[in-house]
């Protein structure tokens, strides 16, 4: 459904998409997974026909993106980032509107208003002004503008972005209805949406993939890490002599507590260092106060993962 091949995207000689490559098979729902930066909006816009590449290409359907632009926007929902929608419109003017200029007419536009509007929630809303409308429904009626023509592809940038907990979950239940008929293409840079809404994380930073894969493998490379967090007083340097030892990825130096130094080290999740850190303080008359082993959270290691980079 979607070939993208060695895509770049340069804005004013910065590099936002980094020769992207990654293809989606129909009827999967994949997640494009980064922190703010990553390309992931300029890969969707290239993808959309709303911006044109650098180099590289990508296909639809079957269609360049690029020269054949309207036949494979044919194929496409896509519901921008912060979309931008006509404020002074009510919402079923506004969806009427939609639909008839991507082609549908009489009576088969007026019944895909209604329908789109009944599967995101907004038929007792249909007669607002879009402009008195929360965050959440105007959401709500880009993603039915995306829908209302029926595209075999939804490319769905940050659709929960901005939404409190209850609008995310209206959105993820939406998403979780239109999962088995549709092939969606979804942004975030929440970790947790991806684990709930997608079969296939493609995890991006500066433009390039770094991991793709299932989100529960995702979930299980990012897990594989420990922290040891120990207090230490004695003779330095300790973060020397500390990262001489074999499996510690990183230091952090927490708020020391008088004369006691805090560290927190990350290291591999198979090694435990407890012992060889007991030893080089033995050996050092260094006196310890704190030693121990936890897990760190998912989102401090995906940090991690994406900022060392
Ligand atoms: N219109 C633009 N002009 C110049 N730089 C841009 C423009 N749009 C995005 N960028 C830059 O390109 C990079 C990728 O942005 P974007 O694709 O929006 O990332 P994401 O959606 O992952 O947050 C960022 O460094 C951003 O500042
Ligand atoms: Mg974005």
């Amino acid at each position: 459904m979607i070939e993208v091949n060695s895509l770049t995207k340069q804005y004013a000689g910065r590099t936002a998409v980094d020769g992207l490559s990654f293809t989606v098979e129909a009827g999967q729902c994949v997640g494009l997974l980064g922190p703010n930066g990553a390309g992931k909006s300029t890969t969707m816009r290239i993808l959309a026909g709303y911006l044109s590449p650098s180099s590289g290409t990508a296909r639809v359907n079957g269609f360049d993106v690029f020269h054949d632009s309207i036949k494979a926007r044919r194929s496409i929902g896509y519901m921008p980032e912060n979309a931008p929608l006509y404020l002074d419109m009510r919402v079923n003017e506004y969806l009427h509107f939609r639909g008839a200029l991507k082609g549908l007419r009489g009576r088969e536009l007026r019944k895909r208003g209604i329908d789109v509007m009944e599967a995101c929630g907004l038929t007792a809303s249909r007669r607002k002004i879009i402009a008195t409308l929360s965050k959440g429904f105007c959401q709500r009626v880009a993603l039915a503008d995306a829908l209302i023509s029926r595209p075999p592809l939804l490319i769905l940038d940050e659709p929960s972005n901005g939404l409190d907990p209850l609008q995310m979950r209206h959105i993820r239940e939406l998403l979780a209805e239109l999962r088995p008929q549709q092939t969606i293409l979804l942004s975030t840079h929440l970790l947790g949406e991806v684990e709930q809404s997608c079969d296939r994380v493609l995890l991006i930073h500066r433009g390039q993939v770094c991991a793709d894969d299932t989100p529960r493998n995702l979930v299980r490379k990012l897990r594989a890490a420990t922290d040891v967090k120990l207090e230490l007083q004695g003779q330095g340097p300790f973060e020397e002599e500390l990262a001489k030892i074999s499996g510690v990825r990183k230091i952090t130096e927490r708020k020391a507590d008088g004369e006691w130094r805090r560290f927190t080290l990350r290291v591999e999740a198979r090694a435990d260092i407890r012992a060889v850190i007991f030893e080089v303080a033995l050996q050092r008359h260094w006196h310890i106060r704190e030693l121990h082993r936890e897990l760190p959270s998912l989102e401090d290691v995906f940090v991690e993962l994406t900022e060392g980079k």
